[in-house]
């Protein structure tokens, strides 16, 4: 494998001011600066510049968990893009299954929101995963091929760069129950396939992350699978220690 990992945390709706400050301290060390592999955090909105003041001086990208489909206007409550953007930030989740269960994110919303923040700058992590039902109705493949072809609708080749995916299989989302890494393995290669052939993406520089469960005794042997690229790490990336960890084994993997 020659591509970079890229470990990013998403924080969801956890953390509060001091547990920032806590979560820095304890990651402070000397080596942080030198590890290779791509870090990145997500917190919460109000949060986005008090991370980056802190992850930045060591490499670490900070992003936002969403965003608006549009740039400005009468959308009480919505982020814009274009205000990530100004704030200097490196990238931005969309599509992740809670925005898609929970707050009912159509791929068509997803594909508005993916295009404009591409277009404004940012790097973009689209996120897709089956169900358990879909998986066990045999459908992951279809599930996947129709967000992704829905999702990234549309977005030019020059953009192809600025796109991570993370396949996050929603069952295995702070279940506890991770992917096996046939099943991990299965899904990255389809979806590394399905890009290249069908969306024109090269398939040497794609970056895809696996999302689900994600823990330091499980990262080395999801990570050294030939299709896996990087992990988005919910429960894990709050504590400070196995966050480390995870970023020193993305280093230790990254060529
Ligand atoms: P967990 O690592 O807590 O399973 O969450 C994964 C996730 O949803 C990251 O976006």
């Amino acid at each position: 494998m020659s591509r970079k990992i890229h470990i990013y945390g998403n924080w969801k709706m956890n953390q509060l001011t001091d547990d920032i400050y806590n979560f820095f301290d304890e990651m402070a060390d000397d080596s942080l600066a030198e590890l290779k592999c791509q870090g990145g955090i997500a917190p919460q909105f109000p949060h986005l510049s008090l991370v980056k003041e802190k992850a930045m001086p060591v490499g670490i990208k900070t992003g936002a968990q969403n965003c608006s489909h549009k740039t400005s206007g009468a959308f009480t409550g919505d982020t814009s893009p274009e205000v990530l953007k100004d704030l200097d930030l490196d990238f931005v989740i969309i599509g992740h299954s809670e925005r898609r269960t929970v707050f009912g994110e159509s791929n068509q919303l997803i594909n508005e929101k993916t295009l404009l923040a591409l277009e404004l700058g940012l790097e973009v992590v689209f996120c897709i995963g089956e169900t358990l039902a879909e998986r066990e109705a045999d459908k992951t493949f279809d599930v996947l091929r129709t967000q992704l072809d829905e999702g990234l609708k549309g977005v030019p080749a020059s953009k192809h760069g600025d796109i991570i995916i993370a396949y996050e299989p929603v069952w295995a989302i702070g279940t506890g129950v991770v992917a096996t890494p046939e099943q991990a393995q299965d899904a990255h290669a389809f979806i590394r396939e399905h890009l290249s052939n069908n969306h024109g993406f090269n398939r040497k520089e794609l970056i895809i992350q696996y999302g689900g469960s994600v823990k330091p005794d499980n990262a080395m042997g999801l990570l050294s699978l030939p299709d896996i690229d990087g992990a988005l790490v919910g429960g894990a990336s709050l504590k400070p220690g196995d966050f480390y960890e995870l970023l020193r084994i993305g280093s230790e993997l990254t060529p």
